[in-house]
């Protein structure tokens, strides 16, 4: 598999770990933690440690973009992001070690010309020609308008290549009207497609199939803790959580579609997929912040986890 991710608003993440956070004072650092990316970061470099082949792509700007494109690279990922004026965002974590209480600080991330959203688009047009499947998720500035990932689904689509979809809100309504061939809503993130609140897995069952309906080939709908439920190729797949001691969820949802693009890789069987994703999003939860597990680590549970044909 050839995969391409774009990122569209990167960010260095950094976590600082206090103990007793005050507001209105000083406060001193324990231990800072940086890690670089944004969910297409991620989503190739957890790829790449299962030998899939790929490119990152987006926009990275200024000292920051640099840090970014860096980190791409040595984690033997091709770097292919358009170069834009400005500073990529940071991202403030303040973790108090001493009343749990988690604390983000996001930036907005630097305002996007309508000539560097052109070379965008013919950039991902040369690469959706090269890939297999491209990725496209994550929050981007609002200059590029709710409809920009249905406009990069168009393009992808229209060079041969699939397109995979994790994003929210309106962006990811505006997406779906252009068939993406991969979406993985969240719980929240269904709820607000539909409009009404999910209470049982027949309701994740009726949302799933209507996204089916509406062109969207695959519909990956992780659950948090209730693991997932998906609708591939006519049929509805139960995923069951595994136990697992929980360090972070942050990324778990990005892991969970890794490990499904993976199974793609190495198997015909849907369900023998699900059993990838659901082992890959297991590992990153026992991982701390946005860390990657190794690919050993990743498919270890492969074998423990139920699939279950409902329909
Ligand atoms: N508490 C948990 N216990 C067991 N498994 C979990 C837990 N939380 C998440 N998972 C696993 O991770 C998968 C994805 O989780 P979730 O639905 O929270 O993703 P998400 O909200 O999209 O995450 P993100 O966007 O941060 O990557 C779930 O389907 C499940 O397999
Ligand atoms: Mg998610």
């Amino acid at each position: 598999m050839i995969l391409s991710t774009i990122t569209l608003n990167p960010a260095v993440d950094k976590t600082y770990y206090v103990r007793n956070f005050t507001v209105n004072g000083l406060n001193r650092v324990d231990r800072v933690k940086v890690n670089m990316g944004g969910k297409g970061v991620n989503v190739a470099a957890t790829a790449v440690k299962c030998g899939i082949h790929c490119t990152a792509g987006g926009f990275l700007s200024g000292y920051n973009g640099q840090q970014i494109s860096k980190y791409v690279k040595d984690a033997g990922i091709t770097a292919d992001f358009v170069h834009t004026e400005g500073e990529t965002r940071i991202n403030i974590k303040v973790v108090d070690t001493e009343n749990q209480t988690y604390t983000d600080i996001n930036e907005v991330g630097p305002e996007i010309s309508a000539a560097d959203r052109e070379t965008l688009f013919t950039k991902i047009s040369d690469m959706a020609a090269k890939s297999d499947y491209v990725y496209v998720g994550g929050s981007f500035h609002p200059c590029l308008g709710n409809d920009i990932y249905k406009r990069l689904i168009e393009i992808i689509k229209e060079k041969g290549a699939k397109a995979v979809l994790d994003a929210d809100g309106e962006a990811l309504r505006l997406g779906i009207e252009a068939h993406p061939d991969i979406i993985k809503p969240n719980q929240t993130e269904l709820e607000s497609l539909i409009g009404t609140k999910i209470k049982t897995v027949s309701d994740v069952t009726r949302a799933a199939k209507a996204l089916c309906k509406n062109g969207v080939e695959t519909v990956l709908v992780s659950l948090g803790g209730n693991g997932a439920v998906a609708a591939i190729g006519g049929r509805i797949y139960r995923v069951y959580a595994l136990n697992a001691s929980v360090r972070s969820t942050v990324g778990a949802g990005d892991s969970f579609l890794c490990g499904y693009l993976y199974g793609l890789t190495v198997t015909e069987d849907a369900a023998e997929a699900l059993q990838y994703a659901m082992a890959f999003a297991t590992a990153k939860i026992q991982t701390e912040g946005t860390d990657i597990p190794d690919f050993e680590n990743l498919k270890q549970d492969f074998g423990k986890v139920t699939v279950e044909i409902m329909e």
